[in-house]
C-alpha cells in the first residue's frame, strides 16, 4: 500500500533525502541525483521551499518525491523514486501539476541521455531539448588519487575556520552556512577551502558523505580566476575524496558542465556514466 502525502520545507527535504538514499540502494548508479545534491539545493532560500508537493510512502517510509527547486525565474522539475514502486508518470504528473498556480516561471528538467521515458514525458508536456549537456561520473574509493599539494597553500575547513566568513557567501548568500547546517548530510570537516599563506582564499570544494549510500560527493567546487590552472583544483578534489574515503564512502560521484571541469574530474581517474541534457520549456506568454 502506498499512501501520498503533501509536505514542505525541511520536512520535505528529509523525505526526499530518504527517497534518494533508497533509489541509490537499489541501484548503484541509476538516476541523476543522490541525497546531497538536493540538501546542497537548500544552501539559500527559494520561492520553492515552502510548496506542499506530493510525497509518496510505502510500509518503510518515503518512495517518491515531487521536486521543484527555484533558479531564479526558472523552476526545476524533478522525479525522485525508488525505481518501480510509484509510476513515474504519478510523480512527473503531480510536479508539473503543483506548478499550475505559478504560471510565470520557465521549467528545465535535467535527464539522462539513455532515460527515454523521462524524456519523452517531458517532450509530451511542452518541454524541448536544449544543446545544453552536463555529464556524471563515478569512481570507487580505493582508486582514488594520491593527495596532491601545492607550495605556499594549504586546506583548511569549517571547524579549523569557525571564526571567519564561510567562503561560499558571495556566491551563494549571507544564510549559506546556517542553511548547509540544517542539512543531515552535511560535514563541516569536508567543507574545504584552500587558502594562501597569507589566510586568502582561493577555491572551495565541498564534499558529502553519506553514511547510508557510502557514496560521496562532491559539490561545488570553485577556483577564483586569479588562481586558476595552479593545480588547486586537484589539491581540493585530492584532499576531500581522501577525507571522504577515510571517513568511509565506498563510491565517488561528481557532475559536471564545463569541459575544464570535465578534465579536472577524468584525469583524477573519475569515469564518465552518464550524458545528461537539459530540457526547457518556457514560461507561457500572459
Ligand atoms: C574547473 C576549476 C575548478 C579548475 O580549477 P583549477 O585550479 O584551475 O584546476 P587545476 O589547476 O587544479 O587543473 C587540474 C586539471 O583540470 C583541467 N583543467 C583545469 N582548467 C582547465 C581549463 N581551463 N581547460 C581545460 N582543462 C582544464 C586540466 O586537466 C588540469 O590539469 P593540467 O593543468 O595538468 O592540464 C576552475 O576552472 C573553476 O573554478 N571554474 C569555475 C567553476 C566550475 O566550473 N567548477 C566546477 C563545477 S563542476
Amino acid at each position: 500500500m502506498v499512501r501520498r502525502e503533501l509536505l514542505r520545507g525541511l520536512g520535505r527535504l528529509n523525505a526526499t533525502t530518504t527517497v534518494l538514499q533508497r533509489a541509490r540502494l537499489a541501484d548503484p548508479i541509476g538516476g541523476m541525483w543522490e541525497a546531497a545534491d538536493v540538501q546542497w539545493w537548500w544552501r539559500r532560500p527559494r520561492a520553492t521551499d515552502e510548496l506542499a508537493l506530493p510525497v509518496w510512502f510505502d510500509e518503510v517510509g518515503p518512495v517518491a518525491a515531487a521536486g521543484l527547486t527555484a533558479w531564479g525565474d526558472t523552476w526545476q522539475a524533478d522525479v525522485f523514486a525508488v525505481p518501480s514502486i510509484v509510476d513515474e508518470e504519478d510523480v512527473w504528473a503531480a510536479t508539473l501539476e503543483a506548478t499550475a498556480g505559478h504560471r510565470g516561471e520557465a521549467l528545465q528538467v535535467l535527464v539522462c541521455e539513455d532515460d527515454a521515458p523521462l524524456t519523452d514525458l517531458a517532450i509530451q508536456s511542452g518541454f524541448a531539448m536544449t544543446d545544453e549537456l552536463s555529464g556524471t561520473a563515478w569512481m570507487d574509493a580505493d582508486q582514488r588519487p594520491t593527495v596532491a599539494q601545492v607550495d605556499g597553500f594549504a586546506i583548511v575547513d569549517r571547524v579549523t575556520r569557525a571564526d571567519r566568513p564561510h567562503p561560499m557567501i558571495a556566491r551563494n548568500g549571507e544564510l549559506v552556512e546556517p542553511r548547509l547546517r540544517q542539512c543531515s548530510l552535511y560535514d563541516p570537516t569536508l567543507d574545504l577551502a584552500v587558502e594562501e599563506a597569507d589566510g586568502r582564499v582561493a577555491g572551495y570544494a565541498l564534499f558529502w558523505f553519506d553514511q547510508t549510500t557510502l557514496v560521496g560527493l562532491l559539490e561545488p567546487m570553485r577556483v577564483e580566476d586569479e588562481y586558476q590552472r595552479r593545480g588547486l583544483a586537484r589539491m581540493l578534489l585530492t584532499n576531500g575524496l581522501d577525507r571522504l574515503a577515510r571517513k568511509g564512502a565506498r563510491r565517488l560521484k561528481v557532475g559536471f558542465g564545463t569541459d575544464a571541469a570535465r578534465n579536472l574530474y577524468l584525469g583524477a581517474g573519475f569515469v564518465q556514466t552518464s550524458i545528461d541534457r537539459l530540457l526547457i520549456r518556457p514560461a507561457p506568454h500572459e
